[in-house]
């Protein structure tokens, strides 16, 4: 079930091809969680083969960013992909992905200007990049992606559209622990107290669609309501972002409506942490 290779990964594929068997594919960095786990029975239901892939890429971390430290256990990984029935767990290496003299890049433009976009330089590129390239080795049928990474799953979506390719981009809902906190690999590098501040984001955001629900449309009031609660978690370090956009667009709104995202990311001591909640 473990694949390392791409030929050998191409090669599976173009036998699974001439099967006339459908493909569903989950794309992660590993350190799977119960998030990754609901993507992975999404994928068992509508395809006859799922694959998942593990690849921590490099290209879509920043400068001072956690490449080094981001998480890893292969061995874990293979025990939840087995657990979950998954038939193909696909590992390359870095040095095969992104070979000496690797040059092609894929960059969606506009929708990544904002939210992380803003803040990560170069995180998207290496995101839709890295992507293309799954797709075109594992090409799936459908491709499935936490609601989560809210900014990632639309860029791809475009990708996906704008380049004509074969693939059905299904999204599937944020899962929590069971008091609000979204599952993110992430969260491993929280302490105690930090854990317990980093219920600050869904609790912000729960209290953004309440607020919304009882009728208040002004964006910035709602935002800075949010930015209350999060300040009174000691552990916050600081607020990166918080926005009220439109769900296709992106574009931040002045006057909220049904269907807009609320965005935010925050760091909880040196953990950048993001979430959010559709109106
Ligand atoms: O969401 C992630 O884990 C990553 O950004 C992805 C989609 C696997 C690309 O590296």
């Amino acid at each position: 079930m473990l694949i390392r290779s791409i030929k050998e990964m191409k090669q599976v594929v173009k036998k699974l091809k001439k099967e006339g068997k459908t493909i569903g594919f989950v794309p992660t960095m590993g350190y799977l969680h119960e998030g990754h786990r609901s993507l992975m029975r999404c994928s068992k239901k509508e395809n006859q083969i799922t694959v998942v892939s593990v690849f921590v890429n490099p290209i879509q971390f920043g400068e001072g960013e956690d490449l080094d430290r981001y998480p890893r256990d292969l061995e874990r990984d293979l025990q939840v992909c087995r657990e979950e029935g998954v038939d193909f767990l696909f590992h390359p290496k870095v040095e095969e992905m992104y070979p000496e003299g690797y040059s092609t890049y894929v960059v969606v433009e506009g929708l990544t200007e904002g939210l992380c976009g803003a803040f990560r330089e170069g995180h998207f590129k290496g995101v839709s990049t890295v992507v293309a390239k799954l797709f075109n080795i594992v090409q799936p049928d459908r491709a499935y992606f936490g609601r989560k990474d809210y900014q990632q799953l639309i860029v791809i979506k475009r990708m996906v559209e704008d380049l004509n390719m074969d693939v059905e981009v299904v999204d599937c809902p944020i899962v929590r622990e069971e008091d609000g906190l979204a599952l993110s690999s992430r969260n491993k590098y929280l302490s105690p107290e930090e854990r317990r501040s980093a219920l600050s984001l869904s609790k912000a955001l729960f209290r953004a669609k309440e607020l919304f629900e009882a009728g208040e449309r002004d964006a910035e009031k709602i935002k800075e309501e949010m930015r209350k609660i999060i300040k009174s978690y000691p552990e916050v370090k600081d607020i990166q972002y918080i926005e009220i956009v439109h769900p296709h667009t992106l574009k931040p709104k002045k006057k909220a409506e049904k269907g807009d995202v609320v965005a935010l990311a925050v760091f909880i001591g040196n953990t950048r942490l993001i979430d959010n909640i559709t109106l």
